[in-house]
């Protein structure tokens, strides 16, 4: 079988890095998005992916990072909707601009949406394709100062429900993988703000953090690409429409 075709978005760090890494492992052929070059540079190097460097925040980017990956590769069979702004420790809803609600459900929920809508008929014309939105546990539990990103996660939730039932019979499937605290470049941020705030340090943060896990520990970026390498396989065919929490054993 040709190697599949997968976009991932928020490929230059974190949990998108590790899933271009893991996809490339398992052979497809991976086209890397986000706004910093030297990071897609050096994964594309470390890899083989190709790249393409364009913010997704606006239906133009997400129109350009589809058009890049079909001229590059083919047309894009797996999407796996990653990139995402503010995380915890944001802004509490007494201060939350508007404005700031509106750049981040632009990135977090808008741009899912379009991707989706994009690259669906490409996958329908195939008779198979596979849609991944990475949500979080903060889609259920809510988080302080973090209005704008948890209505955002949460609706990713109802968002690949619905895509699951439009796209079932046309062999497409569309999950979301629900991550607990991963240390990451957005993790490490609001690690800092919450230190800033109470007095603690960053490490001391991420000690109090892992300590909430029955495992003792917070799951790594790797621990979340592997999932989502599995609900893009061929053999995760009748799965779709669930939300996969990856936080070992936490309920979030
Ligand atoms: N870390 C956690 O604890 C955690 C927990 C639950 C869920 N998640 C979710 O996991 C996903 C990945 O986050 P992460 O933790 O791996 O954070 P991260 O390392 O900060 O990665 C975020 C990625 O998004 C990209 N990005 C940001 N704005 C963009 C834009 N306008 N256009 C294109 N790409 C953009 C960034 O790259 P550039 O700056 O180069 O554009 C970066 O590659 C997010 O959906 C996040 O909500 C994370």
């Amino acid at each position: 079988m040709a190697e599949r075709v997968a976009l991932v978005t928020g490929a230059s760090s974190g949990i998108g890095r590790a899933a271009v890494v893991e996809l490339r492992r398992r052979g497809m052929a991976v086209m890397a998005v986000a706004r910093r070059e030297d990071r897609l540079r050096q994964l594309a190097e470390e890899t083989g992916a190709a790249y393409h460097v364009v913010s997704i925040d606006t239906l133009e980017g997400c129109a350009e990072a589809v058009g890049a990956t079909r001229r590059t590769l083919g047309p894009v069979e797996v999407l796996v909707n990653n990139a995402a702004i503010g995380s915890a420790a944001d802004a509490s809803v007494l201060d939350l601009d508007p404005e700031r609600w509106r750049s981040i459900m632009s990135l977090d929920l808008d741009a899912p949406f379009e991707l989706t809508r994009l690259c669906a008929p490409d996958m329908v014309a195939r008779g198979w394709g596979r849609v991944v939105m990475i949500s979080s546990t903060s889609a259920h539990a809510g988080e302080p100062d973090s209005a704008a990103y948890c209505a955002a996660k949460a609706g990713l939730l109802g968002l690949a429900r619905s895509v699951s039932i439009d796209l079932a019979e046309h062999g497409v499937t569309c999950n979301c993988v629900l991550p607990g605290w991963v240390r990451t470049e957005m993790a490490d941020a609001s690690a800092a703000r919450e230190a800033a705030a109470t007095g603690r340090s960053v490490e001391q943060v991420w000690s109090g953090r892992a300590a909430t896990y029955p495992s003792g520990r917070v799951v790594t970026p790797e621990e979340v690409a592997s999932v989502i390498a599995f609900l893009v396989s061929e053999e995760a065919s009748g799965i779709s429409g669930e939300a996969v929490t990856v936080a070992g054993g936490a309920s979030g």
